[in-house]
């Protein structure tokens, strides 16, 4: 039997897909506008492993989340420790940040990743086993402007990839104090309609209430609609937070709905949530999202300080540029494809493509046959501009025949000055 991919998860190729989210030039080039921009706004790279402890996610992401009660791959490695594949970027980051004493080396860190994460839900489109997230997390800064600086860095990247049609929604979660409020005001609220709840509503109805605002089942989220506002319980300090986020978000002109019922799916967060959500991802609308962690760092122990960040799915955002009809630059390709027609022109091509490949000219050589029909299909396939033709007279003069595959033109080059032509062509 033929071993096949595990569920909900994919690869990205070269070619040979029909689904151009999947091919690996485009992930290049968004990596690459995302670099860049992550890199204009002052985020620097980190990299931390894909599994850590068990316990990490337990603390942080939240004992009741959906997450870690069932969407962790989690085991026992060896020596009998519980490890989980990651299933999101920011605790990961906090550890790191705890365990290297990253606090030492200025006032504000803030750091950018691009990688996968794992959680184990049913598979749809939009939605996988394994996805891929660029996240930041920017530490030390509790001012709203820091707020406003993530959503449009994220918002930035969106636009730089072409994305249009993008929805910002906002809310504040507050803080301990706000919540611990809300939290009475929600309990009586849905006390009445307990045994309407869906079984999961119900266990988190005691331990984390604010939890069924996020709940997927239709009923609960029906029960919800009506239920009290947590923008209505919020501390003055977390009122002003919120007032001047909305400020400076139209001061730079990003557009936003302010959506109470947000929550996040991840336990840490307190003060500002955020989402970005399209029209065009049918049922998995969110793009992206994140908010702030006050407290999240000071609870593994480390310094107390503040923190915010987003994450955002890259399956998510190449669908959505596929789904608007965004064509990315061609990726870069071969310039030149040698083709050989015997054994003694094979070696001539194969000295020849080694001196253009150290020269920075990206050359290919046909090696299997020596039928020209078939090696020039090769190299139109390669994506070549040039093809170079070697033959037994042109071995004999000391030439080449360069061949522009998209022109057709052919023409008789010396062999001591090919590697300078391809040169000038190139520039
Ligand atoms: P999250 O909302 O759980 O946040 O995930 C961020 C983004 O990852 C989502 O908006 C979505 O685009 C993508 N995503 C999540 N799960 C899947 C999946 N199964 N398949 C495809 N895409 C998915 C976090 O993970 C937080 N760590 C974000 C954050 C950083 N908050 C503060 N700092």
């Amino acid at each position: 039997m033929k071993i096949q991919i595990p569920k909900g998860t994919f690869d990205i190729l070269p070619y040979g897909t029909d689904d151009a989210w999947r091919l690996s030039s485009l992930w290049q080039y968004a990596e690459e506008i995302i670099r860049k921009t992550a890199f204009e706004y002052g985020y620097k790279e980190i990299r931390t492993p894909i599994y850590e402890r068990t316990e990490l996610f337990d603390r942080s992401v939240g004992e009741t989340s959906d997450i870690v009660t069932k969407e962790m791959f989690s085991f026992l490695d060896k020596g009998g420790r519980p490890i989980s594949l990651r299933p999101e970027g920011t605790a990961s980051v906090m550890r790191s940040f705890v365990e290297n004493h990253l606090a030492n080396y200025g006032t504000v860190h803030k750091f950018f990743y691009i990688g996968p994460m794992f959680r184990y839900e049913r598979p749809q489109s939009g939605r996988y086993r394994q996805h891929h997230q660029f996240g930041i997390e920017a530490i030390g800064a509790s001012s709203p402007e820091q707020d406003a600086e993530a959503i449009d860095l994220l918002l930035q990247v969106y636009q730089r990839l072409g994305l249009k049609n993008l929805k910002v929604c906002l809310n504040s979660v507050g803080d301990a104090t706000s919540r611990d409020n809300f939290r009475i005001a929600l309990l009586d609220y849905l006390r009445p309609h307990f045994h309407e709840l869906s079984a999961d509503s119900q266990a988190r109805f005691e331990k984390n209430p604010l939890r069924i605002l996020d709940s997927k089942d239709p009923h609960d989220k029906e029960l919800v609609a009506g239920s009290p506002s947590i923008l209505n319980y919020l501390t003055p300090d977390c009122v002003r937070h919120f007032q001047e986020l909305c400020r400076l978000l139209k001061l730079i002109h990003i557009p936003y709905v302010i959506n109470d019922k947000i929550v996040r799916g991840l336990d840490y967060y307190n003060k500002t949530v955020f989402e970005v959500i399209t029209e065009d991802l049918g049922a998995q609308n969110t793009l992206g999202g994140g908010g702030r962690y006050d407290g999240l760092i000071a609870s593994f122990e480390g310094p107390d300080l503040p923190g915010i960040g987003f994450g955002t799915g890259l399956e998510r955002v190449l669908q959505v540029m596929m789904a608007q009809g965004i064509t990315p630059p061609k990726p870069p390709c071969t310039l030149v494809y040698f083709i050989p027609l015997g054994e003694e022109e094979k070696t001539s091509c194969f000295s020849l493509a080694t001196e253009c490949r150290h020269a920075h000219i990206a050359a290919e050589i046909e090696l299997n046959t020596k039928k020209i029909q078939t090696a020039l299909q090769n190299a139109s396939r390669s994506g070549a501009t040039y093809a170079v033709i070697m033959g037994s007279d042109e071995i004999a003069k000391g030439t080449v025949q360069l061949k522009n595959l998209e022109t057709r033109h052919t023409q008789e080059v010396p062999l001591n000055v090919l590697i300078k032509t391809l040169k000038e062509r190139h520039v």
